[in-house]
């Protein structure tokens, strides 16, 4: 998990966040074992800005993976930051195992997974009819 976390510190530094000063950075291993970094890209219309790990995930996706093993996410904060309920969301769409990785640049590190930060999901299967 290191090495997820080490390339989510570099992408960061590629982190487009002029508004708020809020740099995160996120790296996205598929079961191929190829690695996804994503990082968070603001607008000047504020909505339309997305987060790290959407730009990972959709990337990723973009490039033909389906499967996702881990995820890291990295901010410079003393604690480290949680997803928000979108990218739980959008990342639940393709499994719930996910293992998640919050860390930060100084090297704290909590370990936890999708299912724990979005529990009972509506996914896929909750579109199953009767
Ligand atoms: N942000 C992320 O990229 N990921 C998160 O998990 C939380 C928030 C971004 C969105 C925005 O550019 C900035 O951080 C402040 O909310």
């Amino acid at each position: 998990m290191k090495d997820l976390v080490e390339s989510a510190i570099q992408a960061r530094e590629h982190a487009y966040a002029p508004y708020s000063q809020f740099r995160v950075g996120a790296a996205l291993r598929a079961a191929s074992g190829r690695v996804y970094v994503g990082v968070n890209v603001e607008n000047a219309a504020y909505p339309a800005g997305i987060c790290a790990e959407r730009t990972a995930l959709v990337s990723a996706v973009a490039a033909g993976e389906r499967q996702f093993e881990a995820i890291a996410i990295v901010t410079d904060t003393p604690e480290p930051s949680s997803p928000c309920g979108v990218c739980r969301q959008m990342l639940a769409e393709f499994g719930v195992g996910l293992k998640v990785t919050l860390a930060t640049v100084h090297g704290a590190a909590i370990e936890t997974t999708l299912d724990a930060l979005l529990p009972r999901a509506f996914g896929p299967e909750s579109l199953a009819r009767r």
